[in-house]
């Protein structure tokens, strides 16, 4: 079975090379995991890729999403209303917008042959939007349905359990509707990788089942720590890493990988402010693009 790159570096070895085509996938998490982050991650990567983007959102413009996009890294900017597209859901007549605005689009673009990946980011107002359960599930249910038409659907959902509690009531229908969900988690403690992910299910594949570090590098987004034997490396005082970022674009370049990973490595050597060795970053980095 195909399967999709979510390009969010260290996932897609976890959940056997990536999400299958038309399933939606929700992202869990309290404010300031990393839910958006992961979204556009997951978006640009199909766009850089030459997929088209939908960004659905409720509480931010476009304009606001791209200038957030900006500062984590993306140029979203240069795709705007050419591969990426925003759907902006004002107001609070949600199930208006769902079972006939969400229908029309999808119908418009019926006729396209170009991959189209879609965020729903956050979907806690359309949860919101009603206490009645069995609305919510029809509302939840039926904008999966529809978006998942066109592609692989990646939702983010907020959280408001702390850390190792249990999963909270709001967010149970969404993963029970998702085809996969993802638990972020951020301990504010300090110290390399402070921020986990958890895969919480994943139809019809074998995923891991650990509990994972990750890291944000900014250009290139999440990276997460598929091998928690090794320890982190963590620097000597000033130890500067410019060469080691300099090896791994030399190889990039050497082994021809696209230039979109050497922009990446790139930007992410200008910006890496972490004490800790980013050589764990960029083999995560290369593994997922099966280079060596
Ligand atoms: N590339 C990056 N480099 C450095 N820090 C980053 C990067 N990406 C995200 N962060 C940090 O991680 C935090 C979480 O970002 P993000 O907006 O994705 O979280 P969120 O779960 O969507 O939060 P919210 O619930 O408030 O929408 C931010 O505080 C941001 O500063
Ligand atoms: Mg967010």
């Amino acid at each position: 079975m195909a399967r999709i790159k979510t390009g969010i570096f260290g996932l897609d070895q976890l959940i056997e090379g990536g999400v299958r085509d038309n399933t939606a996938i929700v992202i869990v998490g309290s404010s300031g995991t990393g839910k958006t982050t992961f979204a556009m991650q997951f978006l640009m990567h199909g766009i850089e890729n030459g997929e088209q983007g939908l960004y659905v959102s409720m509480e931010e413009s476009p304009e606001q999403l791209m200038k957030e996009a900006e500062m984590l890294g993306w140029d979203m900017k240069k795709h705007y209303e050419k591969s990426l597209f925003f759907i902006h859901l004002k107001g609070k007549n949600f199930k208006k917008m769902i079972d006939e605005q969400i229908p029309q689009l999808v119908k418009a673009r019926s006729d396209y042959d170009i991959k189209t990946r879609v965020v729903i980011d956050p979907m806690t107002p359309v949860i919101w939007a009603t206490e009645d359960k069995l609305q919510q599930r029809e509302l939840i249910g039926k904008l999966f349905y529809t978006l998942k038409e066109l592609g692989v659907v990646v939702a983010t959902v907020e959280e408001h359990s702390r850390p190792g509690e249990m999963i909270g009531e709001d967010v149970l229908l969404p993963v029970y509707l998702a085809d996969g969900a993802i638990n972020l988690e951020y301990y504010p403690i300090g110290g390399a990788f402070n921020r986990t992910l958890k895969i919480i299910k994943m139809r019809g594949t074998h995923h891991g089942e650990g509990v994972y570090p990750y890291i944000f590098a900014r250009g290139a987004g999440a990276i997460i720590r598929t091998s928690s034997s090794e320890a982190v490396k963590t620097a000597e005082q000033g130890e500067d890493f410019g060469p080691i970022f300099d090896e791994a674009i030399k190889t990039a370049e050497f082994i021809k990988a696209p230039e979109s990973i050497i922009v990446k490595l790139k930007k992410m050597k200008e910006t890496w402010t972490y004490k800790y060795s980013p050589e764990e970053a960029l083999q995560v980095i290369f593994d997922s693009y099966g280079l060596k």
